[in-house]
Protein backbone atom coordinates (compact mmCIF):
# COMPACT_ATOMS: atom_id res chain seq x y z
CA UNK A 1 0.00 0.00 0.00
CA UNK A 2 1.25 3.27 -0.91
CA UNK A 3 0.48 5.49 2.37
CA UNK A 4 -1.14 8.67 2.38
CA UNK A 5 1.36 10.12 4.93
CA UNK A 6 4.55 9.05 5.92
CA UNK A 7 7.09 10.82 9.06
CA UNK A 8 10.27 11.34 7.75
CA UNK A 9 12.91 10.55 10.60
CA UNK A 10 16.39 10.03 10.12
CA UNK A 11 20.26 10.11 11.98
CA UNK A 12 20.22 13.53 13.26
CA UNK A 13 16.34 12.85 14.72
CA UNK A 14 18.17 9.72 16.46
CA UNK A 15 21.47 11.79 17.78
CA UNK A 16 19.56 14.05 19.39
CA UNK A 17 16.96 12.55 21.25
CA UNK A 18 20.36 10.14 22.37
CA UNK A 19 21.73 13.47 23.36
CA UNK A 20 18.77 13.95 25.72
CA UNK A 21 17.97 10.61 26.99
CA UNK A 22 21.93 10.69 28.13
CA UNK A 23 21.80 14.03 29.93
CA UNK A 24 18.76 12.65 31.51
CA UNK A 25 17.45 16.35 30.98
CA UNK A 26 13.45 14.90 29.71
CA UNK A 27 11.24 17.58 30.58
CA UNK A 28 11.44 21.47 29.70
CA UNK A 29 15.04 22.80 29.12
CA UNK A 30 17.52 24.15 26.81
CA UNK A 31 16.52 22.12 23.58
CA UNK A 32 12.96 23.68 24.07
CA UNK A 33 14.27 27.56 23.91
CA UNK A 34 16.63 26.21 21.36
CA UNK A 35 13.71 25.13 19.17
CA UNK A 36 11.26 27.70 19.84
CA UNK A 37 14.46 30.16 18.39
CA UNK A 38 14.88 28.44 15.57
CA UNK A 39 11.67 28.47 14.73
CA UNK A 40 10.89 32.11 15.59
CA UNK A 41 13.68 32.97 12.74
CA UNK A 42 12.42 30.27 10.51
CA UNK A 43 9.12 32.18 10.38
CA UNK A 44 10.81 35.42 10.87
CA UNK A 45 8.51 36.38 14.00
CA UNK A 46 9.76 38.02 17.11
CA UNK A 47 8.69 35.20 19.73
CA UNK A 48 7.33 31.10 19.59
CA UNK A 49 6.33 29.57 22.36
CA UNK A 50 6.38 26.13 22.37
CA UNK A 51 3.32 23.82 23.55
CA UNK A 52 1.78 20.17 23.77
CA UNK A 53 -0.08 20.17 20.59
CA UNK A 54 -1.95 22.51 17.77
CA UNK A 55 -5.42 22.16 19.79
CA UNK A 56 -3.54 23.17 23.02
CA UNK A 57 -1.80 26.04 21.28
CA UNK A 58 -5.37 27.07 20.02
CA UNK A 59 -7.11 26.74 23.25
CA UNK A 60 -4.60 28.85 24.85
CA UNK A 61 -4.34 31.34 22.28
CA UNK A 62 -8.35 32.40 22.52
CA UNK A 63 -7.45 32.05 26.84
CA UNK A 64 -4.86 34.36 26.50
CA UNK A 65 -7.19 37.34 24.75
CA UNK A 66 -10.47 36.59 27.32
CA UNK A 67 -12.45 35.37 24.96
CA UNK A 68 -14.95 34.08 27.24
CA UNK A 69 -19.33 33.52 27.47
CA UNK A 70 -21.08 35.27 25.24
CA UNK A 71 -18.41 35.82 22.88
CA UNK A 72 -18.79 34.92 19.17
CA UNK A 73 -15.79 33.29 17.18
CA UNK A 74 -15.47 33.27 13.21
CA UNK A 75 -13.84 29.81 12.13
CA UNK A 76 -14.31 28.08 8.43
CA UNK A 77 -16.96 25.60 8.26
CA UNK A 78 -14.29 23.38 6.40
CA UNK A 79 -11.40 22.36 8.87
CA UNK A 80 -9.92 19.89 11.23
CA UNK A 81 -12.94 19.73 14.23
CA UNK A 82 -9.83 21.52 16.78
CA UNK A 83 -10.21 24.68 14.98
CA UNK A 84 -14.05 25.60 16.31
CA UNK A 85 -13.62 23.45 19.52
CA UNK A 86 -11.11 25.95 20.53
CA UNK A 87 -13.98 28.46 20.80
CA UNK A 88 -16.07 25.89 22.60
CA UNK A 89 -13.26 25.27 25.47
CA UNK A 90 -14.10 28.79 26.71
CA UNK A 91 -17.83 29.03 26.08
CA UNK A 92 -17.74 30.68 23.37
CA UNK A 93 -19.95 30.31 20.67
CA UNK A 94 -18.06 29.31 16.92
CA UNK A 95 -19.98 30.54 14.30
CA UNK A 96 -19.01 29.35 11.03
CA UNK A 97 -18.02 31.25 7.77
CA UNK A 98 -18.32 29.45 4.62
CA UNK A 99 -15.44 28.40 2.67
CA UNK A 100 -14.21 29.05 -1.25
CA UNK A 101 -14.86 26.78 -3.51
CA UNK A 102 -11.21 26.90 -5.57
CA UNK A 103 -8.94 26.93 -1.97
CA UNK A 104 -11.26 25.09 -0.15
CA UNK A 105 -10.34 28.49 2.78
CA UNK A 106 -12.55 30.17 4.34
CA UNK A 107 -14.61 33.07 2.15
CA UNK A 108 -13.76 36.55 3.54
CA UNK A 109 -17.19 37.38 2.47
CA UNK A 110 -19.03 35.32 4.24
CA UNK A 111 -17.03 36.30 6.78
CA UNK A 112 -18.41 39.78 6.79
CA UNK A 113 -21.74 38.46 6.65
CA UNK A 114 -21.70 36.71 10.22
CA UNK A 115 -19.79 39.80 12.38
CA UNK A 116 -22.36 40.48 15.07
CA UNK A 117 -21.95 43.51 17.71
CA UNK A 118 -20.73 39.81 19.28
CA UNK A 119 -17.87 38.85 17.61
CA UNK A 120 -14.16 39.22 19.03
CA UNK A 121 -12.23 37.32 16.98
CA UNK A 122 -11.66 34.91 13.94
CA UNK A 123 -9.59 31.79 13.38
CA UNK A 124 -8.28 31.58 9.76
CA UNK A 125 -7.15 27.69 8.67
CA UNK A 126 -4.18 27.98 5.75
CA UNK A 127 -6.15 24.56 5.47
CA UNK A 128 -4.32 21.97 3.49
CA UNK A 129 -1.39 24.05 3.18
CA UNK A 130 -2.86 26.73 1.18
CA UNK A 131 -2.51 29.96 2.49
CA UNK A 132 -5.97 31.77 3.07
CA UNK A 133 -6.63 35.10 1.67
CA UNK A 134 -4.81 37.12 4.43
CA UNK A 135 -4.34 40.52 2.91
CA UNK A 136 -8.54 40.41 3.23
CA UNK A 137 -8.79 38.75 6.27
CA UNK A 138 -6.26 41.53 7.84
CA UNK A 139 -8.69 43.74 6.60
CA UNK A 140 -12.08 43.49 7.75
CA UNK A 141 -10.17 42.36 11.56
CA UNK A 142 -8.87 45.82 11.29
CA UNK A 143 -12.38 47.78 10.70
CA UNK A 144 -14.71 45.85 12.86
CA UNK A 145 -11.91 45.62 15.62
CA UNK A 146 -11.11 42.04 15.48
CA UNK A 147 -8.78 39.89 16.72
CA UNK A 148 -6.80 37.68 13.83
CA UNK A 149 -5.86 34.23 14.56
CA UNK A 150 -3.81 31.79 12.47
CA UNK A 151 -4.44 28.07 12.50
CA UNK A 152 -1.05 27.33 10.53
CA UNK A 153 -1.26 23.77 11.66
CA UNK A 154 -1.08 22.40 8.04
CA UNK A 155 1.04 25.14 6.64
CA UNK A 156 4.23 24.89 7.87
CA UNK A 157 6.88 27.39 5.74
CA UNK A 158 3.76 28.72 3.54
CA UNK A 159 3.77 31.68 2.23
CA UNK A 160 1.69 34.79 1.19
CA UNK A 161 2.79 37.83 -0.74
CA UNK A 162 6.74 36.06 0.22
CA UNK A 163 6.04 36.38 3.61
CA UNK A 164 5.86 32.98 5.92
CA UNK A 165 2.21 32.51 7.45
CA UNK A 166 3.06 32.49 11.47
CA UNK A 167 3.61 36.64 10.78
CA UNK A 168 -0.12 37.59 10.10
CA UNK A 169 -2.27 37.38 13.37
CA UNK A 170 -2.23 38.54 16.66
CA UNK A 171 -1.15 34.57 17.42
CA UNK A 172 -0.52 31.42 15.23
CA UNK A 173 -0.64 28.30 16.03
CA UNK A 174 0.88 25.47 14.30
CA UNK A 175 0.86 21.36 15.02
CA UNK A 176 3.69 18.99 15.16
CA UNK A 177 1.18 16.10 14.76
CA UNK A 178 2.57 12.98 13.39
CA UNK A 179 1.09 13.28 9.56
CA UNK A 180 2.44 17.12 9.83
CA UNK A 181 5.00 18.80 7.37
CA UNK A 182 7.41 18.33 10.22
CA UNK A 183 6.60 16.54 13.32
CA UNK A 184 7.52 15.10 16.73
CA UNK A 185 4.62 12.71 17.05
CA UNK A 186 2.53 15.18 18.86
CA UNK A 187 3.44 18.71 19.44
CA UNK A 188 2.67 22.83 18.55
CA UNK A 189 3.88 25.88 18.66
CA UNK A 190 2.11 29.49 19.10
CA UNK A 191 4.09 32.54 17.13
CA UNK A 192 3.59 36.17 17.99
CA UNK A 193 5.06 39.78 17.36
CA UNK A 194 3.69 40.88 20.90
CA UNK A 195 5.64 40.56 23.73
CA UNK A 196 2.90 41.06 26.48
CA UNK A 197 1.11 37.99 24.88
CA UNK A 198 4.33 36.14 24.94
CA UNK A 199 4.37 36.66 28.98
CA UNK A 200 0.79 35.60 29.34
CA UNK A 201 1.33 32.33 27.09
CA UNK A 202 4.39 31.32 29.16
CA UNK A 203 2.23 31.86 32.56
CA UNK A 204 -0.97 29.32 31.42
CA UNK A 205 1.06 26.84 29.87
CA UNK A 206 3.56 26.48 33.13
CA UNK A 207 1.13 26.84 35.88
CA UNK A 208 0.53 30.42 36.48
CA UNK A 209 4.25 30.42 37.80
CA UNK A 210 5.78 33.71 37.10
CA UNK A 211 8.87 32.58 39.92
CA UNK A 212 9.79 29.57 40.71
CA UNK A 213 6.76 28.15 42.88
CA UNK A 214 5.02 31.79 42.90
CA UNK A 215 1.80 31.25 41.08
CA UNK A 216 0.14 34.32 40.03
CA UNK A 217 -2.56 32.61 37.28
CA UNK A 218 -4.31 29.84 36.99
CA UNK A 219 -2.17 27.89 34.21
CA UNK A 220 -1.73 24.29 33.30
CA UNK A 221 1.26 22.58 32.24
CA UNK A 222 1.18 22.36 28.71
CA UNK A 223 4.86 22.36 28.46
CA UNK A 224 6.70 20.53 25.64
CA UNK A 225 9.64 17.95 26.59
CA UNK A 226 13.38 18.48 25.60
CA UNK A 227 12.54 14.91 23.90
CA UNK A 228 10.46 16.47 21.47
CA UNK A 229 12.24 19.85 20.91
CA UNK A 230 15.21 17.57 19.89
CA UNK A 231 12.89 15.82 17.22
CA UNK A 232 11.79 19.22 15.97
CA UNK A 233 15.23 21.07 15.54
CA UNK A 234 16.24 18.22 12.96
CA UNK A 235 13.15 18.27 11.66
CA UNK A 236 13.22 21.96 10.84
CA UNK A 237 15.90 22.26 9.24
CA UNK A 238 14.98 19.73 6.71
CA UNK A 239 11.45 21.27 6.69
CA UNK A 240 12.25 23.61 2.77
CA UNK A 241 13.78 20.28 1.74
CA UNK A 242 10.40 18.30 2.79
CA UNK A 243 8.07 21.15 1.41
CA UNK A 244 10.33 21.81 -1.83
CA UNK A 245 9.24 17.85 -2.39
CA UNK A 246 5.73 17.97 -1.52
CA UNK A 247 5.75 20.83 -4.05
CA UNK A 248 7.13 18.46 -7.19
CA UNK A 249 5.29 15.76 -5.88
CA UNK A 250 1.86 18.34 -6.09
CA UNK A 251 3.08 19.76 -9.43
CA UNK A 252 4.16 16.05 -11.14
CA UNK A 253 0.32 14.79 -10.00
CA UNK A 254 -1.79 18.26 -11.09
CA UNK A 255 0.29 17.69 -14.59
CA UNK A 256 -0.12 14.04 -15.16
CA UNK A 257 -3.45 13.68 -14.01
CA UNK A 258 -6.10 13.50 -16.49
CA UNK A 259 -8.33 11.27 -15.45
CA UNK A 260 -12.08 12.63 -15.89
CA UNK A 261 -14.44 13.46 -13.38
CA UNK A 262 -11.67 15.03 -11.20
CA UNK A 263 -10.76 18.24 -10.51
CA UNK A 264 -7.69 19.30 -9.16
CA UNK A 265 -6.45 21.61 -6.60
CA UNK A 266 -6.22 25.22 -7.88
CA UNK A 267 -3.59 28.03 -5.95
CA UNK A 268 -4.00 31.57 -6.02
CA UNK A 269 -0.88 33.33 -7.37
CA UNK A 270 0.52 35.61 -4.59
CA UNK A 271 0.93 32.72 -1.92
CA UNK A 272 3.68 29.49 -1.36
CA UNK A 273 1.41 26.09 -1.48
CA UNK A 274 3.18 23.31 1.19
CA UNK A 275 0.72 20.86 0.29
CA UNK A 276 0.07 19.06 3.53
CA UNK A 277 -2.55 17.40 1.44
CA UNK A 278 -3.52 17.33 -2.21
CA UNK A 279 -7.07 17.62 -2.60
CA UNK A 280 -9.11 16.08 -5.41
CA UNK A 281 -12.96 16.83 -5.76
CA UNK A 282 -14.72 13.81 -7.37
CA UNK A 283 -18.47 12.89 -7.92
CA UNK A 284 -18.09 9.44 -7.61
CA UNK A 285 -16.24 9.55 -4.30
CA UNK A 286 -17.34 6.37 -3.10
CA UNK A 287 -16.80 4.06 -6.08
CA UNK A 288 -13.13 5.94 -6.67
CA UNK A 289 -12.04 5.19 -3.02
CA UNK A 290 -13.02 1.60 -3.43
CA UNK A 291 -10.84 1.27 -7.01
CA UNK A 292 -7.76 3.05 -4.95
CA UNK A 293 -7.91 0.80 -2.29
CA UNK A 294 -7.94 -2.26 -4.62
CA UNK A 295 -5.04 -0.58 -6.20
CA UNK A 296 -3.45 -0.04 -2.99
CA UNK A 297 -3.27 3.58 -3.22
CA UNK A 298 -3.49 5.19 0.40
CA UNK A 299 -6.33 7.90 0.38
CA UNK A 300 -8.20 9.95 2.82
CA UNK A 301 -10.96 12.34 3.05
CA UNK A 302 -10.42 15.62 4.65
CA UNK A 303 -12.74 16.17 6.46
CA UNK A 304 -16.20 13.92 5.42
CA UNK A 305 -18.45 16.52 7.52
CA UNK A 306 -18.18 20.37 7.78
CA UNK A 307 -17.98 21.10 11.44
CA UNK A 308 -21.68 22.11 11.88
CA UNK A 309 -22.32 19.15 10.50
CA UNK A 310 -21.02 17.23 13.27
CA UNK A 311 -22.69 15.33 16.13
CA UNK A 312 -21.50 17.45 18.74
CA UNK A 313 -22.49 20.42 16.47
CA UNK A 314 -25.79 19.06 15.85
CA UNK A 315 -26.41 18.44 19.57
CA UNK A 316 -25.13 22.39 20.24
CA UNK A 317 -28.41 22.95 17.88
CA UNK A 318 -26.41 24.29 15.00
CA UNK A 319 -28.46 24.37 11.88
CA UNK A 320 -28.12 22.44 8.86
CA UNK A 321 -28.77 24.83 6.53
CA UNK A 322 -26.00 26.86 6.99
CA UNK A 323 -22.82 27.13 4.43
CA UNK A 324 -23.68 25.00 1.46
CA UNK A 325 -20.14 24.82 -0.07
CA UNK A 326 -18.34 23.66 2.62
CA UNK A 327 -21.22 20.65 3.08
CA UNK A 328 -20.97 20.00 -0.65
CA UNK A 329 -17.25 19.91 -1.18
CA UNK A 330 -17.27 17.63 1.86
CA UNK A 331 -19.13 14.86 -0.47
CA UNK A 332 -16.46 15.45 -3.15
CA UNK A 333 -13.21 15.84 -1.71
CA UNK A 334 -10.20 13.17 -1.64
CA UNK A 335 -6.86 13.13 -0.76
CA UNK A 336 -4.01 11.58 -2.35
CA UNK A 337 -0.45 10.86 -1.57
CA UNK A 338 1.94 13.84 -1.99
CA UNK A 339 4.16 13.78 0.96
CA UNK A 340 7.74 14.06 0.44
CA UNK A 341 9.03 10.00 1.24
CA UNK A 342 6.77 9.13 -2.08
CA UNK A 343 9.09 7.68 -5.04
CA UNK A 344 8.92 8.21 -8.43
CA UNK A 345 7.32 5.15 -9.22
CA UNK A 346 5.12 5.49 -6.28
CA UNK A 347 3.77 8.98 -8.06
CA UNK A 348 3.82 7.38 -11.78
CA UNK A 349 1.89 4.41 -10.49
CA UNK A 350 -0.68 6.86 -9.17
CA UNK A 351 -1.38 8.78 -11.84
CA UNK A 352 -1.34 6.00 -14.76
CA UNK A 353 -4.09 3.95 -12.07
CA UNK A 354 -6.43 7.62 -11.76
CA UNK A 355 -6.15 7.62 -15.71
CA UNK A 356 -7.20 3.84 -15.99
CA UNK A 357 -9.92 4.33 -13.66
CA UNK A 358 -13.51 3.30 -15.58
C1 LIG B 1 -6.33 22.76 10.94
C2 LIG B 1 -5.93 22.11 12.23
N1 LIG B 1 -6.10 22.77 13.38
C3 LIG B 1 -5.75 22.24 14.56
C4 LIG B 1 -5.20 20.99 14.65
C5 LIG B 1 -4.90 20.41 15.99
O1 LIG B 1 -3.56 20.07 16.13
P1 LIG B 1 -3.13 18.86 17.10
O2 LIG B 1 -3.49 17.59 16.42
O3 LIG B 1 -1.64 19.03 17.21
O4 LIG B 1 -3.81 19.06 18.40
C6 LIG B 1 -4.98 20.26 13.48
C7 LIG B 1 -4.36 18.92 13.53
O5 LIG B 1 -4.74 17.98 12.98
C8 LIG B 1 -5.36 20.83 12.22
O6 LIG B 1 -5.19 20.15 11.08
Amino acid sequence: MIPIAKPLMGKKEIENVTEVLKSGMLASGEWVKKFEKEFANYIGVKHAIAITSGTVALDSALKVLGIREGDEVIVPDFTFIATANAVLFQNAKPVFADISEKTFNIDPDDIAEKITPKTKAVIGVHLFGHPFNVKVLQEICEDYNLFLIEDSAQAHGAEFDGKKVGNFGIMSCFSFYATKNMTMGEGGMITTGDKEIERKLRLIINHGQSEKYLHTELGYNHRMTNIQAAIGIAQLKKLDMFNNKRIENAEYLSKNIKAKGIIKPEKEKNIKHVYHQYVIRVGKRKELIRYLNDKEIGNAIHYPLPVHLQPLYKKLGYSSEICPVATQLSNEVLSLPVHPALKKEELEYVCETLNNWR
